[in-house]
C-alpha cells in the first residue's frame, strides 16, 4: 500500500505473534486427514463421542495445570472442606454477623475473626480497574472496548493485569466482570458490559473471571440478572418513607420467558461459573415480578441448582429488600451491610425457626469458600489500597485500546495517513482533556474526551494521554502541520480555520463523543454538544473528513455518514487512559486495526426494537430477537452489522471443512478444553461444555501489510429449535502477515448446537440439518464460506 508507513514485516511479526492465543490450533497436513463433512450423524454417535472426550480430559487437564500454576488454587471440594471447618468455629452470633457487609476500608467489607487468625475481606470496584476513588490504579479500556477486540487472548490478559492490582493493593473480591446485555442501546452502563451478544459476552466473561482469578483474586460476576436498565432500578414503594431509598423501594421487573432467560441472559452467567466465579452479584431489578436478591427461581433454581454454582451471592449495594425471605431465596451476603435485614438480625430468625443455622451455615461457608479456593489463606497481600501496583499494565492496556477500535468507513483509503502527503492535519471536536482534569466519572459538560464512562464503575485515571497531545507529539517527530479547535461550539473559530493556510489539502479530524453512567440511561443516541452539527460544518468544506467516535456504546451516524467528504470513521470506543497513543497508532498504520463492533448500529433508533421501559415493567417481549438476531428476523438493514469492522489489507478464505470432535490431544478440541481448565474451574463438570464438532478453514491475508481477521461462525439450526435466523457460535482473531496463510479451527460444543427445550427443561441438540456460515460480520453479503451438518 503506497504511504503505507509501518515497522518491517520481521518487527510486526514479533508483535503480532505474542498476540496469538496458544489455543488456536494450527492443523498441519498431518492432521487433515480427518473423517468429513455433511456426515450424517446420529445423536448416539455425538453423545459416544462427547463423552470418549470427557473422559480423555483427565489426564491432559492435570499435565496443563501442573506445568503453569500461577496461583495455588483449589479444587471446589478442597475449598468448601476449609469454609466448613472455618465456619463449625464460629458461634451463631458471628456466623449471622457475617452474612452482612461492616463497615470498613472498602466499597465491602467482611466481618474479621481475629481469634481464627481470619482478617475479613475486602470487596471493591471495578470492572475496568481498582476503582471506587483509589488512587494509584489503570484506568483500563471499558468492557464494550475489549469485546470489539474479538480476542480472547486480550480478554485474558486484560483481567489478569486488572487481577495484578487489586492483588498488589490485598483487595480480596473484585466487583467486576459486568456482562448484562446491551438489550438498549441507551442503557447508561453498557460500557462497562460486552456488548449485545451472550455467546460473545460469555468468551468475554470466561476469560476475564480466569485472567482475574489466576492472580488470586476472587471474580464478582454482575448484575444478576436482566439488569438491561437503569431507569426505574430504585423506586418506591407504597410502603416506602422516601422514594429514592434503596431500601425501601424496588427494581423495575425484567418479565421474560425461559427460552429467552436460558439462550440470552443467563448464557453469560452460565460461562462465568464454568470459569470457575467464586462470586455472583444479584441486581437491583426484579425478574418476573420477584426481587432479584431474593428470587428463588433465578438464584437458587437457575444459579445453585441448573448451573451447580458453589460460590456466593452477594446482593447489589442496597439491593437486599427482605431478612429470611432472601436467605431462603438464596442470598448469601448482604452488601454493604447496615439495611438491617441480614447480620445480626438473622440471629432471631434463627432462633425463632423461620430460617434453619444449617442455611447459615451455608451462606456462611459459601461467603468463605472463595477464599480457600484461591488460596487467600497463603500470604495474600495486606490489604492497602494506596499501594501502587500497576507496574507496567500501561503496555496490555494499550494493546486492547488499539485492538478494539473499529474502522467503519474509509473510503480511497483516506487513512493510514501518509507522512509524505498528508502534512496539514485538522483537529475539531472533543479530542484534549476535559477541562477539569481528568474527569471525575461524572459528565459535568466538559467537552473533552472519554477514557471511560461514569459511576461505580469508573477508575480514577492516574494519567491519561489525550489524541490531541498524541497528535502532535507526532507531528513533532514526522514534521506535520496541527492545527486545532476543540471548542465544539465556537463556529466563529471552526469557520476561520477553513480559510486557513494547509486548508485546501488538509486531513480534518472530528471528535465526536458519548457519555453515559451507572444510575441513569442516555437521552438519545445522539453525540454530546451537537456533534452531528459539528461533523456536518467540517465535512461542508473538507474533502478529507475522518470522524473520531468516542462513545460509550451505540451511537447514530446517520446525520453524517453518507455525506461524500466524510471518507472514514473510526470507532474509538471507550478506549481507556492510552486512547491517544492506540488511536495515532491506527491513524498512521502503526497498527492496522482489526476491532469488530460488539453491537449493531441502527440506521433509527427504533430498528432495535427494544428500548429502556419508562414503566415499572421492562417486557422482554422480543424474546430471543435480539440486536443482529432481530434485524436479520424482521429483515431491516443496519447502518453497520454486528461484527463488523474494516483493515487495511484483505483477507481470503477456503476450504471449509466439518468433523467431529477430535479427542486427539493436538486437536484443536483437546487444545480449547486445556486452556480452559483450572483446579477452580467448572468446566469439565458440564457435559455441555465438551467440543462436538470442529470446524476448520484456511485464512490467508492477501494484502500488502499484516493485519488480522476475526472470523466469525454463524450457525443455523433446524426448525425445531425455533432459533433466529443465525446465532453467533464461535469467532477468533487471527493475526497475518502479508501473504501469509493459516488454517484456523473454531470448536462448537454440545451446548453450541444446542436450543433451551422449555419442555423437557434441557439444553437439547435438535434433529435436522445445521448451516455453518464463516462471515466477517452478521451481514449475510459478508458469508466467506458456508455448509452444514446434519443431526
Ligand atoms: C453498583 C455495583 C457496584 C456497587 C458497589 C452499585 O451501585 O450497581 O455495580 O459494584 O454499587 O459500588
Amino acid at each position: 500500500m503506497p504511504g503505507f508507513n509501518v515497522k518491517s514485516i520481521r518487527e510486526k511479526k514479533c508483535y503480532l505473534s505474542t498476540h496469538i492465543p496458544p489455543y488456536i490450533y494450527v492443523l498441519t497436513s498431518r492432521h487433515i486427514s480427518h473423517i468429513v463433512v455433511k456426515m450424517v450423524y446420529s445423536r448416539l454417535f455425538v453423545v459416544t463421542i462427547a463423552l470418549c472426550v470427557s473422559l480423555s480430559f483427565a489426564a491432559v487437564i492435570d499435565s496443563k495445570l501442573n506445568a503453569s500454576p500461577k496461583v495455588q488454587s483449589r479444587t471446589w471440594d478442597q475449598a468448601i472442606a476449609l469454609a466448613k471447618s472455618l465456619v463449625a468455629q464460629l458461634t451463631l452470633d458471628e456466623k449471622c454477623n457475617m452474612t452482612a457487609g461492616i463497615g470498613g476500608p472498602c466499597a465491602g467489607n467482611v466481618l474479621p475473626i481475629s481469634r481464627l487468625n481470619f482478617n475479613g475481606m475486602c470487596f471493591q470496584d471495578s470492572p475496568s480497574g481498582v476503582g471506587d476513588g483509589v488512587l494509584q490504579s489503570t484506568a483500563f479500556a471499558a468492557g464494550i472496548h475489549t469485546a470489539a477486540t474479538w480476542d480472547r487472548d486480550l480478554f485474558y490478559q486484560r483481567g489478569a493485569a486488572i487481577g495484578k492490582e487489586f492483588q498488589g493493593k490485598g483487595v480480596n473480591f473484585a466487583l467486576g466482570p459486568m456482562m448484562n446485555i446491551d438489550r438498549n442501546a441507551r442503557h447508561g452502563r453498557n460500557w462497562e458490559g460486552f456488548g449485545s451478544d451472550p455467546y460473545l459476552s460469555g468468551e468475554n466473561a470466561f476469560y476475564y473471571v480466569q485472567g482475574l482469578q489466576d492472580q488470586g483474586v476472587v471474580a464478582t460476576i454482575k448484575h444478576y440478572i436482566c439488569n438491561e436498565q437503569e431507569t426505574n432500578r430504585f423506586y418506591g414503594t407504597p410502603h416506602s418513607k422516601t422514594r429514592q431509598s434503596p431500601s425501601n423501594s424496588k427494581g423495575y421487573s425484567a418479565n421474560l420467558d425461559d427460552k429467552t432467560i436460558h439462550e440470552i441472559y443467563l448464557w453469560p452467567f452460565a460461562a462465568g461459573v464454568a470459569a470457575g466465579t467464586g462470586s455472583v452479584m444479584c441486581s437491583y431489578n426484579q425478574i418476573n415480578e420477584t426481587q432479584a436478591c431474593q428470587n428463588d427461581k433465578t438464584q437458587n433454581g437457575l444459579l445453585k441448582g441448573e448451573l451447580q454454582y458453589m460460590g456466593n451471592i452477594m446482593s447489589d449495594w442496597g439491593a437486599t429488600k427482605t431478612g429470611v425471605e432472601s436467605a431462603l431465596g438464596g442470598l448469601d451476603i448482604e452488601m454493604p451491610g447496615g439495611d438491617g435485614y441480614m447480620g445480626n438480625s438473622l440471629e432471631q430468625a434463627v432462633k425463632s425457626g423461620t430460617l434453619t443455622e444449617a442455611r447459615v451455615n451455608d451462606m456462611i461457608t459459601r461467603v468463605l469458600t472463595p477464599y480457600f479456593l484461591l488460596s487467600q489463606d497463603q500470604g495474600y497481600p495486606s490489604l492497602d489500597l494506596n499501594r501502587d501496583a500497576t507496574g507496567d499494565n500501561y503496555k496490555i492496556n494499550r494493546q486492547v485500546s488499539a485492538a478494539g477500535m473499529v474502522l467503519l468507513k474509509n473510503t480511497n483509503n483516506v487513512l493510514p495517513f501518509n507522512v509524505t502527503a498528508d502534512k496539514n492535519i485538522f483537529i475539531y471536536g472533543t479530542a484534549g482533556q476535559s477541562d477539569d482534569g481528568l474527569g471525575s466519572g461524572s459528565w459535568g459538560g466538559h467537552p473533552g474526551v472519554l477514557y471511560q464512562g461514569g459511576g461505580s464503575g469508573y477508575v480514577e485515571p492516574t494519567y491519561g494521554l489525550d489524541p490531541l497531545t498524541s497528535l502532535m507529539a507526532r507531528a513533532r517527530e514526522d514534521h506535520l502541520q496541527i492545527r486545532y479547535v476543540t471548542s465544539q461550539t465556537d463556529y466563529g473559530a471552526i469557520n476561520g480555520s477553513f480559510n486557513t493556510r494547509g486548508f485546501s489539502s488538509a486531513k480534518c479530524l472530528v471528535f465526536v463523543s458519548a457519555f453515559s453512567s451507572e444510575g441513569s440511561d442516555r437521552g438519545d443516541l445522539n453525540p454530546f454538544g451537537n456533534g452531528n452539527q459539528l461533523v456536518q460544518t467540517v465535512a461542508s468544506r473538507c474533502a478529507n473528513t475522518i470522524v473520531i467516535v468516542n462513545s460509550v456504546s451505540q451511537l447514530n451516524l446517520e446525520a453524517w455518514i453518507d455525506l461524500p467528504n466524510v471518507k472514514s470513521v473510526l470507532w474509538s470506543g471507550m478506549p481507556g487512559v492510552e486512547y491517544g497513543p492506540a488511536l495515532v497508532s491506527i491513524l498512521f498504520g502503526d497498527y492496522n486495526p482489526g476491532g469488530k463492533l460488539a453491537f449493531t448500529l441502527a440506521k433509527n433508533d427504533a430498528d432495535f426494537g427494544t428500548d429502556i421501559s419508562t414503566t415499572y415493567d421492562s417486557n422482554y417481549t422480543e424474546g430471543v430477537f435480539l440486536d443482529y438476531r432481530h434485524f436479520d428476523q424482521q429483515k431491516i438493514t443496519p447502518r453497520y452489522y454486528f461484527g463488523y469492522g474494516l483493515s487495511y489489507t484483505n483477507f481470503t478464505f477456503a476450504q471449509l471443512e466439518i468433523t467431529q470432535a477430535s479427542n486427539d490431544k493436538h486437536s484443536a478440541s483437546s487444545q480449547f478444553q486445556q486452556r480452559r481448565m483450572r483446579h477452580y474451574s467448572n468446566f469439565g463438570s458440564s457435559g455441555l461444555n465438551v467440543p462436538a464438532y470442529e470446524i476448520t478453514f484456511t485464512l490467508t491475508n492477501v494484502g500488502n501489510v499484516d493485519g488480522s481477521e476475526v472470523p466469525q461462525l454463524y450457525l443455523g439450526f433446524p426448525a425445531e429449535a425455533q432459533e433466529p435466523p443465525k446465532v453467533l457460535r464461535g469467532f477468533e482473531r487471527v493475526y497475518l502477515a502479508a501473504g501469509e496463510s493459516k488454517q484456523v479451527s473454531l470448536v462448537l460444543t454440545q451446548k453450541d448446537i444446542s436450543y433451551w427445550n422449555v419442555v423437557n427443561q434441557k439444553w437439547t441438540i435438535a434433529s435436522g440439518d445445521y448451516t455453518v456460515w464463516v462471515s466477517t460480520s452478521a451481514n449475510n453479503a459478508d458469508v466467506k464460506l458456508q455448509s452444514s451438518f446434519h443431526i
